[in-house]
């Protein structure tokens, strides 16, 4: 299967008053079309620096990024948001759900920026809460739900527009061990079906060991560097 991903010897540093930190070593990794991924590693081993990246929600700092071998490093913000809009949905570890709008507003609005609006764009966000199970909440303001059911509503707004590559950013963390499994059955249901490529970070063996390859942090790391050594 084609590397639909290739990253190599990315890095990020930040800028901290006078000092440059590094909050991502230099790594490698390649990631193939239709692959189920799961990326572990300890707290502050720069899973979710990484994972942005990946997700053109974040730029590097240095090293290079090919999406479908077009070297996508260097893009323009116009460029790097079409390929946002285009080709990823996002499960992100905070939710990032809009307070002001209420469940199924927000899962609707993923549509409404992928393709525009839409006559069925409220039932099919009415149907992706009925697959999270949380269909009783869609008229409820983010605010009014627990954090579990804040996840489901994050995961319906990530799959409704069935993107060719999934981010998930710890999409189970929030959840019991019976919606965790559900959760992933959601997920690997897309990665087989539609052939989208999700690459997930976990802390959860089981979780991982349900993803058809593993990424542990500390293997991708390309030069022994340490995390906040000055660059
Ligand atoms: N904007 C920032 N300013 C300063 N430090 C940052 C910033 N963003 C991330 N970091 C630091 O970079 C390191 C990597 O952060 P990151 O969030 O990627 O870790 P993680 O592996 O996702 O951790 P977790 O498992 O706890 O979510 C952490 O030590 C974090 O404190
Ligand atoms: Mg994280």
């Amino acid at each position: 299967m084609s590397k639909i991903i290739k990253i190599r010897n990315l890095k990020k540093n930040i800028q901290q008053h006078s000092r440059t930190i590094t909050i991502l070593p230099s790594c490698s990794l390649s990631i193939h079309k239709g692959d189920m991924v799961a990326i572990t590693g300890q707290s502050g081993a720069g899973k979710s620096t990484l994972l942005n990246i990946i997700g053109c929600l974040d730029q590097p700092s240095s090293g290079q990024y090919y999406l479908n071998q077009h070297d996508i490093t260097d893009l323009s913000c116009t460029a790097r948001s079409l390929l946002r809009k285009e080709t990823f949905g996002y499960i992100f570890q905070q939710y990032w759900l809009i307070n002001h709008l209420t469940v199924v507003e927000n899962v609707e609005l993923a549509l409404l920026y992928r393709s525009g609006h839409c006559r069925s764009n409220r039932e099919k966000a009415r149907n992706a809460l009925d697959q999270l199970g949380i269909l009783s909440h869609a008229e409820h303001y983010p605010c009014q739900l627990s954090g579990g059911q804040q996840q489901r509503a994050s995961i319906a707004r990530a799959i409704i527009t069935k993107p060719n590559i999934l981010i998930a950013d710890e999409p189970t963390g929030a959840l019991d061990h019976d919606n965790s499994m559900q959760i992933m059955q959601i997920l690997k249901e897309i990665n087989r079906s539609h052939g989208t490529t999700v690459i997930l970070v976990t802390h959860d063996r089981e979780i991982a060991g349900m993803c058809n390859k593993r990424l542990p942090m500390e293997t991708l790391f390309t030069k022994k560097e340490q995390l906040y050594a000055q660059a």
